[in-house]
């Protein structure tokens, strides 16, 4: 049975829980959240639209226990405080979230899970490392969503001026799921063509593109206050390659030995998490952008525990 655990109802635990129960990748999942109602009556909600989805799945609230025979937990709790105007980041929800973490993660340990645990709560990079702390799960069974939504986002960017699908646009947003990623243009093209070989072509302004993906977080919050789809489906794409032990390469946000940091860099992502770890040939530029999104997080994780 693949049994996954939820933390946080929020709108983006909402979101992840419909994509896993719509997409038919679930047969077990464990609702939690602090607001009783709120996931009860999601509970009951996604219940109510059992007789009419292909599949069944055995829904559960707030019972820990629960996540001792689950293969994956997706934490998504938080309190979102981005904003386009004074481009907040996401270190606005640092106390709020670390301070939830004592009594999640006695209860995760408590619990006996020991299958892969997926971040998407903000600060990601930071309160991915904070996880791993507190759980003490293996580094490599704890990963974030990290710059694999900004990658999306870059993707979008490309692909909208060449007309073309995301995915048919390869390359990586790298380093902090946050102010400090950079887009390496190095890594990116479309149909084997460097993008900045087209860049000079067609005239673009890849660093007002970079800037677009770095800041897309912010223009989906200015609308309606939160971000919740792009992500979920980050986090959905992380739960397929587990369960398929797919061995895909994504930008994740994982334990980095040599930057001895929880940050994003593309990963080999199977069962057992990150399977391994990748090196790409960066320019000199992007390995000091990379260098310095690394002291950044260095510093913020120092700086959240207790
Ligand atoms: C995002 O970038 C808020 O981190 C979230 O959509």
């Amino acid at each position: 049975m693949r049994k996954i655990g939820i933390i946080g109802m929020g709108n983006v635990g909402a979101a992840v829980a419909h994509q896993l129960i719509a997409s038919q990748m679930v047969d077990d999942l464990a609702l939690y959240d602090i607001n009783e109602a709120k996931v009860n009556a999601d509970a009951l909600d996604f219940q109510d639209a059992l007789a009419n989805l292909e599949n069944h799945v055995n829904i559960t609230v707030n019972d820990w226990s629960q996540l001792r025979d689950a293969q994956i937990i997706i934490s998504t709790l938080g309190k979102i405080s981005l904003t386009m105007e004074s481009k907040s980041d996401r270190f606005a929800e640092l106390r709020y979230t670390r301070k939830a973490l004592g009594d999640i993660t006695a209860n995760i340990r408590n619990s006996g899970f020991n299958g892969v645990l997926v971040v998407v709560s903000n600060p990601v990079d930071v309160i991915t490392a904070l996880y791993q702390e507190l759980t003490g799960l293996p580094t490599s069974h704890v990963l974030g969503t990290g710059t694999l939504l900004d990658s999306a986002r870059m993707q979008r960017i490309v692909g909208e001026q060449l007309g073309v699908d995301p995915r048919s646009v390869s390359g990586y947003n790298l380093g902090e799921h946050g102010n400090s990623q950079f887009t390496a243009w190095s890594t990116v093209g479309v149909l084997n063509q460097p993008i900045t070989e087209l860049a000079k072509k067609n005239g673009w302004d890849l660093e007002h593109f970079a800037q677009l993906a770095r800041e897309g977080g912010f223009a989906v919050a200015s609308g309606k206050h939160y971000t919740n789809y792009g992500v979920a489906a980050a986090a959905c794409r992380i739960v397929s390659c587990v369960f398929q032990d797919s061995h895909t390469v994504l930008p994740v946000s994982h334990y980095r030995e040599d930057y001895g940091v929880y940050l994003s860099y593309p990963a080999i992502v199977g069962r057992d998490g990150i399977v391994a770890t990748t090196e790409l040939a960066l320019t000199a530029e992007e390995k000091a952008k990379m260098e310095s999104s690394a002291e950044f997080i260095k510093e913020r994780v120092a700086g959240s525990r207790d």
